[in-house]
């Protein structure tokens, strides 16, 4: 963990979950945040996302998240599947680490990190992404670029070049 006077000191480890299909600026935003507050951060993609079939593979969902964070030395990017509270006690995490964009986003959190800490006792901390995310997911960013619209500024450089290699091969797919 990196102090506010730039000492490097150790600190609690962090689990932060997610679907990551595909990695947002706004996710980022959070992994940077988390990386400063926690001695340890450890991404965690889950590998069957309940809400649909992921766009992108774990392989790939995996290679984007590595590439963004490469530079934060205490940020590592696993995988899990099945129980996020099993995981967590697996790996001996303190804390689960998720990203808020909005007061909406917290009802759904919220009880989720009442059932996360029931089954784990592991507690779930939120931080706020930067306000110019707020509006920032992975699902508008897909349905926006796919359609052939603009989203570099709203996903990391490798990420905007993997989801372009993608839209490339669907539509020759298509040809
Ligand atoms: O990025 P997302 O899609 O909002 O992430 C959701 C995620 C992966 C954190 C959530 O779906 C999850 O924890 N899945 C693992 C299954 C689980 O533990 N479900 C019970 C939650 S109370």
């Amino acid at each position: 963990m990196t102090t506010r006077n730039g000492r490097a000191s150790a600190g609690p480890h962090a689990v932060l979950p997610g679907s990551f299909d595909p990695p947002t600026n706004g996710h980022l935003d959070v992994i940077e945040r988390a990386s400063r507050c926690f001695g340890r951060v450890t991404v965690a993609v889950v590998v069957n996302p309940q809400k649909q079939r992921p766009m992108f593979s774990l392989e790939e969902r995996e290679a984007m998240l590595k590439e963004c964070t490469a530079q934060l030395k205490n940020v590592s990017v696993e995988h899990f599947r099945g129980l996020l509270a099993e995981y967590v006690n697996q790996v001996e995490a303190d804390v689960i680490v998720k990203g808020l964009r909005a007061v909406s986003d917290f009802e759904n959190e919220m009880s989720t990190a009442l059932m996360n800490r029931s089954l784990s006792h592991v507690d779930t901390m939120f931080l706020m992404a930067d306000q110019k995310y707020s509006f920032v997911s992975s699902s508008i960013v897909k349905e926006v670029f796919f359609l052939g619209g603009d989203v570099a500024a709203l996903v990391p450089k490798p990420v905007l070049r993997i989801m372009t290699a993608k839209r490339a091969g669907l539509q020759r797919s298509k040809k």
